[in-house]
């Protein structure tokens, strides 16, 4: 029987009737209320007329609140969780409400905006007794989990090194409804393309090089100072005991693709959005050979996980279950909270780095 009101099906409302709640997390639930009747969403909340006009259009079957405080007033007794899927500057606030109201909360990423209020929500998740789980979409995506597997089969041995490449044309929009730009208002954002997008990338190398960094430095650029006050490029480097991870993030490149490259000590992945090479030392026998003489086994994949559809609404089921789980096992703040919360303190460290001439920060991780 499933751990919620009704022992059947998990009821929810989304925060923020946007692109990726819009486009990925609604179109999910509703394809998963049919195919398995086990989650249904009857509420939403969204400060911006056009949408909430847009909502009740699109998904007539949901009651449409103006803000989260009136909708968790009149629906907290009929839910069992909050989805919460505003700009991060509201991310805090809305996730502890919810969570006073009894709710469990599934929150898009960046969990928050800064440290301190990372540091809150936590504690708050294990105060309430209420699971509080970030959207760390890409572990889900079909090529990130034939990395997974591939680091899993010992193929290319002991990670060393990893870097991970993404790179954007433009800076991620929201709906035009709303405020487009919102990425590049920190008052919305808490900053640009490391706050929009760093998590991916670091949840990311923490799990290739199975451990957590212990230092950060970083260098930033904002191209359009005078129309823009956060950052548009980002580069930083991650010490972690076993290795380094390079990660740089751009919202002015000429492509929109992702490049990762993990480094062991048998052999390597190389991705480049769906296609994969892994490329394997052949073990020789006998004495040390010269560099040009070693011999490489070179297997190609292609994996199609949809990089291009920025909703990455095919990612988003897993995901669900996954915090479905964590609410069947009271995992109030469970390991991807926890890895927000690092993901979060990366952040504002590269931050201090950057504002710093790139000085090397120390990452502490969680405390207790
Ligand atoms: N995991 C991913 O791959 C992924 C992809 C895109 C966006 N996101 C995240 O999703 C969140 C939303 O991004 P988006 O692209 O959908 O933005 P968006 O601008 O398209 O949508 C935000 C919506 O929230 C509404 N809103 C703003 N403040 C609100 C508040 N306080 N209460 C209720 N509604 C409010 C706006 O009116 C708008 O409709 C961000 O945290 C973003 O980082 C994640």
């Amino acid at each position: 029987m499933l751990k919620c009101k009704d022992g059947k099906t998990l009821k929810g409302a989304v925060i923020g009737y946007g692109f990726i709640s819009g486009k990925g997390h609604i179109p999910s639930y509703l394809e998963r209320a049919k195919q398995k009747g086990d989650v249904k969403i009857i509420a939403v909340a969204d400060i911006c007329e056009a949408r909430r006009e847009l909502a009740k259009k699109t998904i007539p079957e949901v009651r449409v609140y103006s803000d989260y405080q009136s909708l968790l007033k009149a629906e907290s007794q009929n839910l069992d969780f909050v989805d919460v899927s505003t700009p991060p500057c509201d991310h805090a606030r809305i996730a502890m409400a919810a969570m006073d109201a009894g709710l469990h909360v599934l929150c898009e990423k960046p969990l928050t905006t800064t440290l301190e209020e990372a540091s809150a929500l936590l504690k708050h998740a294990a105060n309430t007794k209420r699971v509080l789980f970030p959207c760390h979409n890409y572990k889900h995506a079909p090529v990130v989990k034939t990395i997974r597997d591939v680091i899993e089969s010992g193929k290319i041995g002991t990670v060393r090194s990893v870097t991970l490449s993404t790179y954007r044309n433009t800076h991620a929009k929201g709906v035009t409804e709303w405020k487009t730009d919102w990425r590049r208002h920190h008052e919305f954002s808490g900053g640009g393309i490391a706050m929009d997008h760093g998590s991916h990338s670091f949840y990311l190398t923490f799990e290739w090089l199975n451990t957590y960094p212990t230092a950060i430095t970083a260098k930033m650029s904002n191209l359009e100072p005078q129309k823009y006050d956060t950052e548009d490029n980002f580069s930083a480097v991650l010490t972690f005991p076993n290795g380094l991870a390079h990660c740089h993030l751009s919202w002015t490149a000429g492509v929109r693709k992702v490049i990762y490259t993990i480094q062991g000590d048998q052999g390597a992945i190389t991705v480049d959005d769906d296609d994969m090479q892994i490329a394997v030392q052949h073990k020789t026998s006998g004495p040390e050979v010269a560099q040009g003489a070693v011999e490489w086994k070179v297997e190609k994949r292609t994996i199609s996980s949809d990089w291009m559809d920025a909703s990455h609404v095919s990612w988003f089921n897993a995901l669900f279950e996954q915090f479905k789980e964590a609410i069947e096992k009271d995992e109030y703040v469970g390991k991807e909270a926890k890895e927000a919360y690092r993901c979060i303190e990366i952040i504002s460290k590269a931050y201090e780095s950057a504002k710093n001439n790139c000085l090397e920060q120390k990452l502490l991780g969680i405390q207790s």
